[in-house]
């Protein structure tokens, strides 16, 4: 597991060291990676990233003028166990403007890491990363949005508990979450969509921890608190990229209705084909905001 910097455990210990505070990015050690991605060619990063979630790879693979190199190559990044992540950094031409693409993703039920992918992050802050584009597959609380929905996250909801920033030991721990989903960088998407004619929904999104899917009355649960939205992933990534200072923008892809809710019974087939059945309205979206408005 990664660890960030030591922590003080009992006082007359030896005290952890101190940051230096606007070096936050410094908090997540990631020379290593910075090293291997340089060995490799790639020693810059442009400033807009997109972490592409369940079934959405294949956007990475209409990238032009590429250079990609497998996570596992990467110290730190997130070697996938999960079928539909191919985990890979793509950084290429989509609409003739440079991106990088997370294909594939770390989760939190993969190792019980919250931290999954902060070296990953970390990196793109480093190497240039301003923007940072997530998306994924998630079960939909709404009746009125039909599979494959595309829905723009507005807020969320901690419901696994987990935290990426816990045993971080500075200040830079407590991380405000207002405007987490960046609103001019929604507002850019919203007219992306209308312009492209493609139907964008919003909503917020619940953090539940997996790798199970929700119950019923989970999903009874979260509606009640004031979710549209449930997933798996996203929720540490976008506290990490605050922490960087990176702006996020979030899209999910609604690959089932949420269990219980019309028949929903969620399986990662499903999410697998309902986020491919998506994936061309999807990446018509990314298109159309790269084009645009990025
Ligand atoms: N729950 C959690 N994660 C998901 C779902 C769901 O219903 N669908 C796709 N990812």
């Amino acid at each position: 597991m990664l660890r960030m910097v030591p922590l003080p455990r009992f006082a007359g210990e030896e005290r952890a060291s101190r940051l230096e505070r606007g070096n936050v990015p410094m908090i997540i050690p990631c020379d290593d990676a910075l090293a291997a991605l340089r060995q490799r060619g790639v020693a810059s990063l442009p400033p807009t990233g997109i972490v592409l979630g369940s079934g959405l790879g294949s956007l990475a693979d209409e990238a032009e003028n590429t250079i990609s190199v497998p996570y596992e190559d990467i110290p730190g990044f997130p070697v996938p166990t999960v079928s539909g992540h191919a985990g890979r950094l793509v950084v290429g031409e989509i609409e003739g403007r440079r991106v990088a693409l997370f294909q594939g993703r770390g989760h939190y039920y993969e190792r019980g890491d919250a931290r999954a992918m902060a070296v990953a992050l970390a990196s793109f802050k480093r190497l240039g990363g301003e923007a940072l584009f997530l998306t994924n597959a998630a079960g939909g609380l709404r009746e009125e949005w039909r599979p494959p929905a595309l829905v723009a996250i507005t807020d969320h909801i901690n419901y696994a508990g987990a935290n990426p920033l816990i045993g971080l030991a500075s200040d830079e721990r407590f991380v405000p979450l207002v405007d987490a989903y960046d609103p001019p960088l929604r507002d850019r998407l919203r007219r992306a969509a209308s312009e492209a004619g493609i139907d964008l929904q919003e909503g917020v999104y619940m953090w539940f921890s997996g790798p199970s899917f929700e119950t019923p009355a989970e999903i009874r649960a979260a509606k009640l608190l004031g979710a549209d939205l449930v997933g798996m992933s996203t929720v540490p990534e976008v506290i990490l990229a605050r922490l960087l200072g990176l702006k996020c923008l979030a899209v999910s892809v609604v690959t089932n209705f949420g269990a219980g809710l019309k028949g929903g019974n969620p399986s990662h087939e499903e999410t697998k084909e309902l986020a491919l059945a998506g994936s061309a309205n999807f990446k018509r979206l990314v298109r159309a905001f790269l084009t645009h408005h990025a």
